[in-house]
């Protein structure tokens, strides 16, 4: 069958909710993937940052058959003895002291609200329950994360939303100085605002973000879903700038493709969520933890976090000097940290004719705030890939004309 054929069906039986490109994925490996007519794609989306060691790559593969015909879920009625040796590993290679495993990333921005308020709650101070987070912020789409989400777009005709959740404008210390008071439970931010933009957060603001915290008495959460695990060439994105959150969410990149969500916990907070407070069925389960073990084995034996870092930095320097290039207007502005980078385009060109032009020529990117195309490979991608990429990107911007 084409792609066309398919995606005809795909209109009739599956969701219209999804703008998916016209494009059915079969089979992919490392970094490239191929569609039902047998035309290879170099994937430099990654599923938006969830490939982390690469399509299919063998030893996840293995790790996942092996654990599958062995044990894959009891429930949290029980332990697993995959999801202690995640624990395990996860406590080693984080500030953290407890972990909470989930399956998506809206999920463990649930708990970070959640534990945010039921922290307070047991320490007798009831009347902490208000939350801030920042405008262009992206947390998912169930509704808690939903309302954490600072993009009106996303919340329309689904309201009411949660209640005493408020928004202040990313790395603006004075909102967020107004909106801290006796009452604040938890901000919570992205490090790198990723579905916003590819927006980083300067060192600076982090540091005075948990001072402030501290001195309100309120804790200071990261929602590290697209920037955690490796993605901007530290393990942690908030290792760049030594902040330490008192809780960290984390979900995409984990388990390399399958669905896992996990929340990093100081032990100040391992109390915050009692018995019976919370949980997911799925949570934690053995196949899951398996494929997250493996990839945490692959980053270590390939070294690829520091790839992420070497060749994130490389994908910069590119974009810098495409951004900077006259003779290309339609590329506005650089922006990102290792391997979560972004080309702004300009604002009398079309992003998503550009996107377009990049699909056709067998390049897989995504647009982030309605205008930047971002880069989000596996954190196995090489320069020679990057640069291979690289020309299909300068081209469509090349060849794009101004809007009237
Ligand atoms: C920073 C951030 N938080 C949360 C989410 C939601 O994750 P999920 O789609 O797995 O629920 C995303 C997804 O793009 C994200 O980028």
């Amino acid at each position: 069958m084409t792609n066309e054929e398919l995606v005809s069906v795909a209109h009739q039986v599956l969701l219209g909710n999804y703008r998916s490109a016209p494009y059915v994925f079969t089979e992919g490996q490392g970094c490239r993937v191929k569609d039902v007519e047998g035309k290879s794609y170099l994937d430099l989306c990654a599923g938006i940052a969830v490939l982390s060691v690469g399509h299919s790559h063998p030893d996840l593969v293995r790790a996942i058959s092996e654990q599958a015909a062995k044990l894959m879920h009891v429930s949290n009625l029980f332990y697993n003895d995959r999801a202690i040796e995640l624990g395990q590993e996860l406590v080693r290679r984080t500030p953290f002291s407890k972990f909470y495993f989930c399956n998506s990333g809206a999920e463990a921005n649930e708990t970070l609200l959640k534990l945010a308020r039921r922290y307070h709650y047991e320490a007798g101070r009831k009347e902490r329950t208000k939350i801030i987070t920042a405008f262009q912020s992206f947390h998912g789409r169930s509704m808690g994360a939903l309302t954490l989400t600072g993009q009106t777009k996303y919340q329309e005709g689904m309201g009411p939303m949660v209640g005493d959740i408020e928004h202040v404008p990313f790395a603006d210390l004075s909102a967020l100085r107004k909106q801290l008071d006796a009452r604040t439970a938890a901000v919570i931010l992205e490090p790198v605002q990723g579905e916003g933009g590819v927006v980083a957060a300067s060192s600076e603001y982090l540091h005075s973000v948990r001072r402030l915290c501290d001195e309100a008495g309120a804790l200071f959460m990261l929602d590290e879903v697209q920037t955690g695990y490796g993605r901007t060439g530290r393990f942690l994105a908030s290792e760049w700038s030594g902040v330490v959150p008192d809780a960290c969410a984390l979900a995409k990149g984990i388990a390399g493709g399958f669905p896992f969500g996990a929340v990093g916990i100081r032990q100040e907070l391992a109390l915050g969520l009692p018995p019976g407070s919370h949980g997911t069925t799925y949570g934690g389960n053995a196949l899951a933890c398996a494929a997250a073990l493996a990839v945490l084995r692959i980053f270590d034996k390939e070294r690829l976090v520091e790839n992420a870092d070497q060749v994130g930095s490389y994908l910069g320097q590119r974009l810098q000097a495409l951004a900077a290039d006259p003779s290309v207007p339609a590329a506005a502005e650089a922006r990102g940290v290792g391997l979560l980078r972004g080309i702004a385009v300009a604002e009398n060109h079309d992003p998503g004719a550009i996107l377009g032009e990049i699909r056709k020529r067998q390049v897989l990117l995504s647009i982030a705030g309605g205008k930047v195309l971002r880069f989000s490979p596996p954190l196995c991608v090489s320069q020679a890939e990057i640069d291979e990429g690289l020309v299909v990107v300068e081209a469509a911007l090349r060849a794009s004309k101004p809007r009237k």
